[in-house]
C-alpha cells in the first residue's frame, strides 16, 4: 500500500517525508514534466478536489489469485459499505501478455531486464556493476523521519501506448540499405537500445540476437561514442550508464494492461482499444528519481550530449513542438529525424509514499491516530 502526502494526516511525529514533487501531486507536477494536457488524463487523477490518495497493488500468478486478495481488501476496509474507511475510486487491471510476448511490453520489446541490483540480494547475471542503493530511502545517514525509514516514494504513470502508430512508423522510416522489415526493426532497436529478444544493440549492432537477451553488462565508452547505440536511444537516455557517473535512481516494476492489437488495428494503422503500461518505479527522492529521469534526461535535448534529442519512446516536448532525435542514420549521425507523432501518452498518475512493511505493522498500524483516507486505485 502505498499513500500520498494529501492524505497521510499522520501526528506530528509522523510527519510524511519531505520531496518537493511529492508534496506538489503529480497533477500540479505535470507541466515540469511537459504533460500539457492534463484535459486528456483520466478524470480520477484530474481532480484537484479528488486527488487519489492511496494505491494498493495486488499481483499474482493467476487472476483467481488476485482477484480473492482484493475481496480480502475490500472487507478489512469495507470498501462499498456505509462503515468504509476507503472509497475506491478507480481500479485497473494489468496482465502480462500471451504466449511468447510474455514479458514483452505492447511495442513487443522484452522489458524488465535492467535494475540496479539490490543490496542483499543476488546480483542477476550480466548485472550492471554493483552500485550504492538509490531507491530505499532514509538509511541511518538520510535525512528524514525515523517511521520513514526503508521505505522508498513510488511513481505510478498510467501510460498510454499507441502501437499500430509505432509500427507504422518504423515501417515508413525504416533502415536505409535493407529489406524494408528489416530496416523497421533495426530502426526500432536504436529508438529503444535494444532488440524485441531484449539483446542491447551496443551489444549486437546490426540484428537481433537472442542469446544476448538479458545482457547488462555493457558500457557506452562515453557520451562521444554512439557508433553502435544512439545517444537518444530509450535505454540510453533513462540511464546513461558511463554517459554520466549518476547510477540508476530508480527501481521498475510495471505492467501491461489492455489487449492485443486486433487485426481491424493492424489494417487501419491507428489505435482504436486503449492498451499500455501500468508504469511503476521506486525512488529516494521524486525529484532525483523519476522526475530527473522524465524531465531532465528523456526532454531534454542535450542529454546527455548536446543537441542528442527526445527519448523517442517517452519524451514530452510540450505544445507547439515535434520531437526530434540523432544518431540513428549509419552514416550521417547527425542527421535527425522526427516524431510526428507521440507514441506513449500519458493518462496520470500520482506520487506515493511506500511505507517499510515495518513502519505500517509497527507504527502506523499501532497509532492512536491512524492515516484515514478518502481515495483508493487498485491495480
Ligand atoms: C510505455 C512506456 C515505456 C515503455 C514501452 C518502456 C520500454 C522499455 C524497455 C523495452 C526497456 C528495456 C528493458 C529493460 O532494461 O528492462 C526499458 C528500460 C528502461 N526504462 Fe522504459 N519504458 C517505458 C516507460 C519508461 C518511463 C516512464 C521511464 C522513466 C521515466 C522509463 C525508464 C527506463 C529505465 C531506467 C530503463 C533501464 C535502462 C537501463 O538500465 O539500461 N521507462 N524501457
Amino acid at each position: 500500500m502505498s499513500m500520498s502526502v494529501q492524505q497521510l494526516d499522520l501526528p506530528e511525529q509522523f510527519a510524511p517525508p519531505v520531496d518537493e514533487p511529492f508534496d506538489m501531486g503529480q497533477l500540479r507536477d505535470a507541466p515540469s514534466l511537459n504533460d500539457i494536457d492534463t484535459e486528456k488524463w483520466d478524470p480520477v487523477f484530474n481532480d484537484p478536489g479528488h486527488l487519489v490518495h492511496v494505491l494498493i497493488t495486488v499481483t499474482g500468478d493467476t487472476h483467481a489469485t488476485v482477484e480473492r486478495e482484493v475481496a480480502a481488501i475490500d472487507v478489512i476496509f469495507e470498501v462499498g459499505t456505509s462503515q468504509a474507511s476507503l472509497t475506491e475510486v478507480k481500479r485497473i487491471r494489468g496482465d502480462v501478455r500471451p504466449g511468447d510476448q510474455a514479458g514483452h511490453e505492447h511495442f513487443g520489446y522484452l522489458d524488465g531486464i535492467s535494475n540496479p541490483p539490490i543490496e542483499g540480494v543476488p546480483p542477476t547475471p550480466n548485472c550492471v556493476p554493483p552500485f550504492p542503493r538509490t531507491f530505499v530511502l532514509f538509511s541511518e545517514n538520510d535525512p528524514g523521519p525515523v517511521w520513514a525509514r526503508d521505505g522508498s516514494f513510488l511513481v505510478f504513470r498510467y501510460l498510454f501506448q499507441l502501437v499500430p502508430e509505432f509500427d507504422d512508423y518504423l515501417l515508413e522510416n525504416a533502415h536505409p540499405g535493407m529489406p524494408k522489415e528489416l530496416g523497421s526493426k533495426l530502426l526500432g532497436a536504436k529508438l529503444v537500445g535494444r532488440w524485441k529478444s531484449g539483446a542491447p544493440i551496443d551489444l549486437s549492432p546490426t540484428e537481433d540476437n537472442p542469446d544476448l537477451a538479458l545482457r547488462n553488462d555493457f558500457l557506452y565508452e562515453g557520451p562521444g561514442n554512439e557508433r553502435r547505440c544512439p545517444l537518444g536511444a530509450h535505454i540510453r537516455k533513462t540511464y546513461p550508464r558511463d554517459d554520466t557517473t549518476t547510477p540508476s535512481p530508480i527501481l521498475r516494476r510495471g505492467i501491461p494492461f489492455g489487449p492485443e492489437v486486433t487485426p481491424e488495428e493492424r489494417a487501419a494503422k491507428k489505435t482504436l482499444h486503449d492498451r499500455g503500461l501500468l508504469f511503476v518505479c521506486y525512488q529516494r527522492s521524486i525529484a532525483s528519481g523519476f522526475r530527473t529521469v522524465q524531465r531532465g534526461w528523456a526532454n531534454d535535448t542535450n542529454f546527455p550530449k548536446d543537441q542528442t534529442g527526445f527519448d523517442p519512446i517517452i519524451g514530452r516536448c510540450g505544445a507547439g513542438r515535434i520531437r526530434t532525435m540523432r544518431g540513428t542514420h549509419p552514416d550521417d549521425m547527425a542527421k535527425e529525424i522526427s516524431f510526428p507523432t507521440e507514441f506513449v501518452v500519458p493518462r496520470g498518475g500520482e506520487y506515493f509514499f511506500s511505507p517499510s512493511i515495518r513502519a505500517l505493522g509497527e507504527v502506523i498500524a499501532l497509532s492512536s491516530d491512524p492515516p484515514r483516507s478518502s481515495g483508493c486505485c487498485f491495480a
